[in-house]
């Protein structure tokens, strides 16, 4: 940066939700490094949560160019945010928290203040709508930012292709078919690994809705994916069809780590938890003999039923492996109070083997030398994680991009086992012992292979760190 004056000032503005928080905290940080004022709206919820769980702000209080500015979400306290009603955010934040967003942009001089200039660039979340129209009649330029995965994106922007090619809808009892529309992904791709949002009829509104805003894209002036040339170099390659501008500058989270190594600053990298994270897990885990333990966590939106509980406590228990097992308060369906006690119960009769938490502090029980398996609902930060430090993975999808994320994980790179649409004890069993045991050097030898391969895209010379700098000095070409 030459001068405060000549500093690009960065609008960031991702969807209330965890998993697009995280990923957009770190995309903030790296700005940071990189000289650039940032300001990033956030709901108030989110940010009394961040305020009371996490050192994110005395994160940014390192950087005076960052700036948070919180507006409501739209939805009363007590939502629950998880589940399928995650998805309400979609309506509540269009309907309730980009008005009041336009007119605080508007009043505030496009958020400039002392030694501040007004914006000079909107990264949206890829899930805005409203940002293509709002900043073409603002005259300012967007980025979308996608924070899931590339391969799901490409998958909702081929919805066109599989209407056409009658591959949508699709029977229940043709789940199994190969899809040939989507370029890219022929030959591995099966009907039940499309993105959730296809399980269904045509003309339903909230595939209407997702695959609007998905192509939506084409009107930024440029994207930014959360992967790397070796997770998804030939999905972006067919998207730069579309799509010229696309940076690659994932894993985001190992981006920031990379850089603030180089600048020798502590490499912790921002997880954005919302809850509270029970550390007493990483005591537990010390004890534990090496690669010795399953991870099971299904990150901040899933539910389960009571009946899928009793699935995996069995199936788990019969593995006869160790388990750390992040059970968020709420997240049963159908909790009448009881579903606590429960749990506990069921730890206690187990205890030998396993230890529950409501919360964990994620990113360092990967890192632990006692965790040898991840059982996940495939979210992408949990997924990049894992594939971070060589953790491979058993997925069970919940919606969304899982889906497709774990038939990646299972052929694609090879890291792991589906066992999406299946709840059933043995074949959980039988997938833990798999990867914990039978099949253990195979797995770990692919997980480390691969983490040793995204580790290297992020450091000098990789290609998502030359991303990274192509994209910053793209921001820096956009100050007037
Ligand atoms: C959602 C969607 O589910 C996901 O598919 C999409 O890609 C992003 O938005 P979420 O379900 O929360 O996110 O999953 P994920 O993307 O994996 O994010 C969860 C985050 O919470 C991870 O960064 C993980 O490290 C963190 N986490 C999870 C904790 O810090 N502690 C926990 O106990 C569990």
């Amino acid at each position: 940066m030459s001068s405060e004056a000549e500093a690009a000032h960065v609008l960031i503005f991702p969807m209330p939700v965890q998993g697009h928080l995280n990923s957009m905290l770190n995309l903030s940080q790296l700005f940071c490094l990189a000289g650039f004022h940032v300001t990033f709206i956030i709901s108030d919820f989110s940010h009394r949560r961040l305020l009371q769980h996490t050192s994110v702000a005395a994160t940014f209080a390192r950087y005076p160019g960052f700036q948070f500015r919180t507006l409501p979400d739209g939805l009363p306290d007590d939502h629950p945010r998880a589940g399928q009603r995650a998805m309400e955010f979609l309506s509540s934040v269009t309907n309730v928290t980009v008005p009041l967003f336009k007119k605080m942009m508007l009043q505030e001089n496009f958020f400039a203040a002392a030694g501040r200039r007004p914006v000079t660039c909107f990264v949206a979340d890829g899930l805005l709508s409203f940002a293509a129209d709002f900043t073409e009649e603002i005259g300012l330029p967007l980025i979308y930012f996608r924070t899931a995965t590339t391969s799901y994106f490409w998958a909702l922007f081929c919805f066109p292709r599989l209407l056409q090619a009658q591959e949508f809808p699709f029977a229940e009892n043709s789940m199994d078919e190969l899809v040939e529309s989507i370029p890219g992904m022929e030959g591995f791709l099966r009907r039940r690994d499309l993105p959730s949002f296809y399980r269904v009829d045509v003309n339903d509104p909230m595939l209407e809705k997702v695959v609007a805003v998905t192509r939506l894209i084409v009107r930024a002036q440029a994207a930014i994916f959360n992967t790397c040339d070796d997770l998804e170099g030939p999905i972006v390659a067919e998207i730069q069809k579309h799509v010229p501008r696309i940076f690659s500058i994932g894993p985001i989270h190992e981006q920031v780590k990379s850089r603030l190594t180089e600048k020798k600053e502590e490499a912790s990298i921002i997880t954005a938890s919302l809850w509270a994270e029970d550390r007493s897990c990483i005591d537990w885990l010390d004890a534990q003999p090496p690669k010795s333990v399953i991870y099971v966590s299904f990150g901040s939106i899933t539910l389960v039923t009571r009946e899928q509980v009793l699935e995996f406590w069995h199936g788990l228990l019969n593995s006869s492996q160790r388990f750390l097992w992040v059970m968020r308060p709420d997240s049963i369906i159908g909790d009448e109070g009881n579903d606590q006690l429960v749990l506990a119960e069921l730890m206690e009769r187990s205890k030998e083997k396993g230890l529950l938490v409501e919360w964990a502090p994620q990113e360092k029980v990967l890192n632990h030398p006692a965790v040898g398996g991840f059982l996940t609902h495939s979210g992408w930060n949990s997924t990049l994680e894992s594939i971070a430090t060589g953790v491979p993975m058993i997925c069970w999808p919940y919606f969304a991009d899982q889906t497709t994320n774990s038939r990646f994980v299972s052929e694609v790179w090879k890291v792991g086992l589906d066992i999406k649409d299946t709840c059933d004890r043995l074949i959980i069993e039988k997938a833990v012992r798999d990867l914990m045991e039978v099949r253990k050097d195979e797995f770990l030898e692919m997980a480390q292979n691969m983490a040793k391969l995204v580790k290297k895209s992020v450091s000098k010379g990789g290609s998502s760190y030359s991303n990274m700098d192509d994209l910053v000095q793209y921001i820096k070409s956009l100050v007037i």
